[in-house]
């Protein structure tokens, strides 16, 4: 399908396209991430995508021919990042010209969705504009640029994931065997300050079938473990693998019994769509790991309703009851932001006194920033950068406190480790334990891809170390956690 191509306007500065470029195939490919997991993903799928034209993936930046920035949005620091990583960006164009070389840079991710042809003004050494739903276009659009800049922001009606093809098996080893999978993109919640529902569109369910079959192709490569992803992922419907609809809780059951895989996770929820069937599934599903990532966002019913959360303080408490009952050692996470429009102390108090009544084994926190397109932006009564800053602090202290105790509680405790790598020192090794965090051990190379028991003997600031027990058996899944 011939993709729907906007070439840049008119004003836009550019130097003289060079023909030696585009008659050359591929070079060398740098995809740098920021913002979310769907993120990291994406870009692992641009490198896939540019592979069959001839690019080869590089970390250096030296070496690179072409520079993707998969960028964020979310709130106003990510996108401010762009402009002066595009600034560097466009000394070291200036540069490689200078030699006769070619060195073309492109803006992707939900920047380039929000702001499309006005990257192209702010820097005009940009040569490709490209959207979080175009990206399996870049074959195509790298070859237009050497004409000239272009924008590709459509929400084509095609999937783009049928057009991305498949890794090979050496490329999915080398990103290691913990890995992310997209199964939902989009979000129809319209949270007032989040910019996601305009940046990556509507909720969309990718085909159980399509998803078993990129989750069997990772796991034959070496994948003992996939985190499911979706801006809400727990919100997931898809068509099911023979007909019907399915649900999140479906495929995880479905997926547990590829073979090779030993673990499941999925990331981000949203309250209202933890189902009754998924909360079992927590229960019955050695496979799905014990920690649930569950955005609460505020402990205020006042707030949660400006957020257009659409639930509240109590209804939170309640579901994290449900879900612990289903399973008692569940770890959560949650995502917090401080100082939306209106937040007063008492709001903030009730924010803090959920975090106390919940009891968090990590948390993420952000100053709210005001969105250009949200209806939180609009709001009058914003809350003054100081009042936000020292909110910020003090719910930091209570959650990293929260934290460091968790993650004390673990020692002189076994629990089941998959190892991604090596360690920091000569002969160790790192991986995750159930609750995602880092874990160092003595222990031998080969032991990476496996899982394994170990017991827990020091707890440090962002990892713990650990003794080795026994190795479990591979492909057995991980079982329960100790
Ligand atoms: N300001 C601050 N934080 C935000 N988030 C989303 N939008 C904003 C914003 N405008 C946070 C929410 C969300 C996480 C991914 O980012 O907590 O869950
Ligand atoms: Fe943003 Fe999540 Fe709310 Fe959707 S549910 S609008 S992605 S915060």
């Amino acid at each position: 399908m011939k993709p729907d191509l906007e070439v840049a306007a008119a004003d836009v500065n550019r130097a003289p396209a060079r023909p030696d470029f585009a008659d050359r195939r591929g070079g060398k490919v740098l995809v740098k991430s920021y913002g979310c997991q769907m993120n990291v993903y994406d870009a692992a799928r641009m490198a896939d995508v540019l592979a069959p034209e001839g690019f080869a993936e590089t970390s250096e930046l030296d070496e690179a021919d072409l520079v993707i920035l998969n960028t964020c949005h979310i709130r106003e620091k990510a996108s401010e990042k762009v402009f002066s990583e595009l600034g560097k960006l466009r000394q070291i164009k200036n540069a490689r010209r200078a030699e006769g070389k070619e060195f073309r840079i492109a803006v992707a991710g939900c920047v380039a969705q929000a702001e499309g042809a006005e990257i192209l003004r702010k820097q005009r050494a940009v040569d490709i504009v490209v959207g979080p739903q175009s990206y399996h276009r870049l074959p195509e659009l790298v070859r237009l640029a050497a004409d000239g800049p272009v924008i590709d922001t459509e929400f084509p009606t095609e999937d783009k994931f049928d057009h991305l093809g498949t890794p090979s098996d050496d490329r999915i080893r080398r990103r290691g065997v913990s890995a992310f999978l997209t199964v939902q993109e989009g979000c129809d919640k319209f949270c007032s300050f989040c910019v996601v529902p305009y940046t990556r569109g509507a909720e969309m369910s990718r085909d159980a079938a399509k998803i078993i079959s990129e989750t069997e192709t990772l796991a034959r490569a070496g994948v003992r473990e996939i985190t499911l992803l979706g801006q809400n992922v727990n919100a997931y419907h898809g068509r099911g693998e023979s007909g019907g609809e399915w649900s999140l809780a479906r495929l995880i059951e479905r997926l547990a019994r590829v073979e090779g895989l030993a673990r499941l996770r999925y990331t981000t929820s949203h309250p209202n769509d933890m189902t009754d069937d998924l909360i079992r599934v927590h229960g019955d599903q050695p496979e799905l790991m014990p920690f649930l990532h569950l955005p609460v966002q505020s402990g205020s019913d006042r707030i949660l309703a400006a957020m257009n959360r659409k639930h509240g303080a109590d209804d939170y408490l309640r579901l994290v009851e449900k879900i612990r009952t289903a399973r008692p050692d569940i770890a959560l996470s949650s995502d917090f932001i401080v100082g939306f429009p209106g937040e007063t102390s008492e709001d903030f108090e009730a924010t803090l006194a959920l975090i106390r009544a919940v009891g968090f084994a990590s948390t993420f926190y952000f100053k709210y920033s005001p969105r250009p397109g949200t209806p939180g932006a609009e709001i009058q009564n914003q809350v003054p950068e100081e009042v936000k800053a020292e909110r910020l602090a003090r719910l930091g202290e209570l959650v990293e406190a929260q934290r460091r105790a968790f993650n004390l509680a673990l020692v002189g405790r076994t629990v089941e480790v998959l190892f991604e790598k090596r360690g920091r020192k000569p002969g160790q090794i790192a991986g995750k334990s159930p609750y995602l965090q880092m874990v160092q051990v003595d222990g031998p190379d080969h032991l990476v891809g496996k899982v394994a028991a170990v017991e827990i003997v020091e707890c440090g600031s962002n990892s713990l170390f650990g003794r080795l027990m026994s190795e479990i058996e591979p492909g057995s899944g991980a079982g329960e956690a100790c």
